[in-house]
């Protein structure tokens, strides 16, 4: 770092090392889980190995996987999204994980289950029906299958599975996709949830048991000392403006049970971190969901959001560019301890070495993001 570099400096908050269970981190900054469906047959290959690598290169201190399927037959929603069972898939991870290491990174999957959600664009259809918790993709919607008691028990096993292998293999934590109105989503979201068993019911604590039996399964199966992350969401793809938990009591009695089957980390996912999540308590500069996560359940807390650039995730996918932004506000509220780390997506897909660059203060290097990054690797 130089002395005429005001950057650098500023984003001093970034590079604080934290600490959780086994997991040490070097800085605050983790990769955002991004499905880039590079992984034929379920198989990720050098390429994607490559690709995580140079992230960790890039001196990011927690990369997320893409989302990476559990062993249900209807589990992912596209062809190339990679499976987490199965000998060829998990050699593949194997790489993947080593390649982080040796250029001293870390690294969890993103374990994941897309209930009854299809592809936006892929005209791919799994093996067996779609399944959610009542064949429902949004309120109202019929999609598939609704799951069985049985469907169910096999899910959670599954989704322990998985968490063994990710240990088995070196990864040092895991993220459970409980966000965006996928499977785990689908249980919490009283429009798609409409089951009269113990899987259902009218509180947000009831349909949650699904992700409970799956947080404790998990945390049975890798021990105590492994952190593990859960990814959550108020917004769902079907439904950008649904909210899960309207009040901060609503909120704490959602994520709090959830904290204590398990989970270490909650990775509140907004599509603009900046965003207030209780405005009318404190105020349009007032705490965003991470902020209020922390605070009400006290777990750490990842937020996320449009960091360093100009559009959100959303508009990239209608294929709008987004160009670099400044990043007092997210340094601000991490010198206030808002939250305890940033994921950071589009700009860390775009660019292997935005982290270097940001921590340089070489602003001007900054690229701007544009749809076509996400066609392919960039490396
Ligand atoms: C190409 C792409 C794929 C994504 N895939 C996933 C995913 O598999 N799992 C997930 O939880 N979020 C996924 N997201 C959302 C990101 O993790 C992140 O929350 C979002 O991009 C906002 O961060 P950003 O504004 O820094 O890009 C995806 C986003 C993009 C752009």
């Amino acid at each position: 770092m130089t002395s005429t570099n005001t950057t650098s400096s500023s984003a001093d908050v970034l590079f604080q090392p934290f600490q959780i269970k086994s997991l040490a981190l070097k800085n605050r900054v983790v990769m955002a889980p991004m499905t880039r469906s590079f992984s034929p047959d379920g198989v990720p290959g050098e390429n994607v190995a490559a690709y995580y690598r140079r992230r960790a290169e890039g001196e990011v201190g927690l990369i997320l996987s893409e989302g990476t399927v559990i062993d249900r037959p209807s589990a992912r929603n596209e062809g190339k999204i990679p499976f987490f069972h199965g000998d060829a898939p998990l050699a593949g991870w194997k790489p993947v994980i080593d390649g982080v290491h040796a250029a001293g990174g870390k690294m969890g999957p993103q374990i994941w289950h897309v209930g009854a959600v299809a592809h936006p664009f892929a005209d791919w259809a799994p093996p067996a029906p779609p399944e959610s918790p009542s064949g429902l993709v949004a309120p109202g919607t019929a999609r598939g299958q609704a799951m069985s008691e049985e469907d169910i028990a096999d899910a959670v096993a599954a989704f322990a599975r998985a968490a063994a292998d990710a240990k088995r293999l070196g990864f040092d934590t895991l993220e459970i996709h409980g966000a965006h109105g996928y499977l785990i989503d689908q249980f919490f979201w009283s429009g798609t949830n409409e089951r009269t068993d113990r899987y259902g019911g009218a509180t947000l604590a009831q349909r949650s048991r699904f992700a409970g039996e799956v947080v404790k399964a998990i945390r049975q199966a890798v021990g105590p000392d492994f952190p593990i992350i859960l990814r959550v969401s108020q917004w769902k793809q079907q439904d950008y403006a649904a909210r899960l938990a309207s009040t901060p009591d609503a909120m704490t009695d959602w994520l709090l049970p959830l904290v204590e089957a398990g989970i270490d980390i909650l990775h509140c996912s907004q599509r603009r971190f900046w965003e207030p999540e209780f405005a009318e308590i404190d105020g349009a500069h007032g705490l965003n969901f991470a902020g209020w996560a922390k605070k009400l359940t006290g777990a750490a807390t990842i937020s996320v959001g449009s960091v360093g650039l100009s559009g959100d995730f959303m508009a990239a996918f209608a294929g709008e560019s987004s160009t670099p932004v400044g990043l007092d506000n997210l340094v601000e509220r991490m010198q206030r301890g808002e939250f305890d780390l940033i994921a950071v997506g589009r700009a860390l897909l775009s660019d292997p070495l935005w982290l270097t660059k940001v921590r340089m203060g070489h602003r001007e290097h900054l690229k701007e993001f544009t749809a076509a990054a996400m066609a392919e690797l960039v490396m």
